[in-house]
């Protein structure tokens, strides 16, 4: 039998779901940080179920009414909650270890204006957010772009920051599809300890 390029290697994002279904339970907390066009808060507030929540943030409208629709369209708006707002202030939404799961998807909204694209500073900034946010024992996901110079800055700084997260006890790793004209997206995954 052939592995079908649609689904060998997988693609971040699929991964991402796969790796992240096994930790979301039902009634959960989680968070879409980049909602652009809504596929990952869809998934998101399929696994949450109806006492679930998904805080989804943009700071481009025009990806909030496209993420609205979608839910809405799926008979899950009453499952999320969709902030305008930049995602390093998340925690002015959300407190303190309440969350299961955070996703990131870096880059520009599809189909929108490629200049409004996710930045180094916020995304790190946004990332120490998370580290409070999430629960013992949740996850974050975050796909980079790194095939383009300012993807590439910011995706090397958040796989160091990923990386200082492994040295303190977080279980974190890296997937890259190989062999590709130009680097090729990647995801980084993390979960956060168990209290001791
Ligand atoms: C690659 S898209 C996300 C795709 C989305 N997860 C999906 O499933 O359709 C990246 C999104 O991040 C948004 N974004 C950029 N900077 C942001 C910030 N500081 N806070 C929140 N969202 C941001 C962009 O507007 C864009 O819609």
């Amino acid at each position: 039998m052939n592995a079908d390029e649609s689904f060998f290697p997988p693609r971040p994002t699929a991964l991402a779901h796969e790796l992240l279904e096994k930790i979301i339970r039902l009634g959960d907390t989680v968070v879409d940080a980049t909602a652009g066009n809504g596929h990952d808060t869809l998934f998101l507030a399929a696994k949450v179920g109806e006492a679930g929540r998904v805080w989804a943030f943009d700071v481009r409208e025009e990806a909030l009414r496209a993420t609205a629709r979608r839910l809405e369209a799926a008979g899950f708006a009453a499952r999320i909650a969709l902030r305008h707002d930049s995602h390093e202030r998340m925690a002015d939404h959300l407190t303190e270890g309440s969350v299961s799961v955070v996703m990131f998807n870096l880059g520009y909204l599809p189909g929108g204006d490629h200049t409004e694209t996710t930045e180094k500073e916020s995304t790190l900034a946004a990332l120490e957010v998370v580290v409070r946010l999430l629960m013992p024992g949740g996850a974050l996901s975050i796909i980079c772009y790194p095939g383009h110079e300012a993807g590439a800055d910011e995706a090397a700084a958040v796989e160091g920051r990923m990386t200082r997260l492994a040295a303190d006890g977080w279980r974190v790793a890296r997937y890259q599809a190989l062999g590709t004209r130009r680097p090729a997206p990647l995801l980084l995954i993390a979960s956060k300890p168990q209290a001791s």
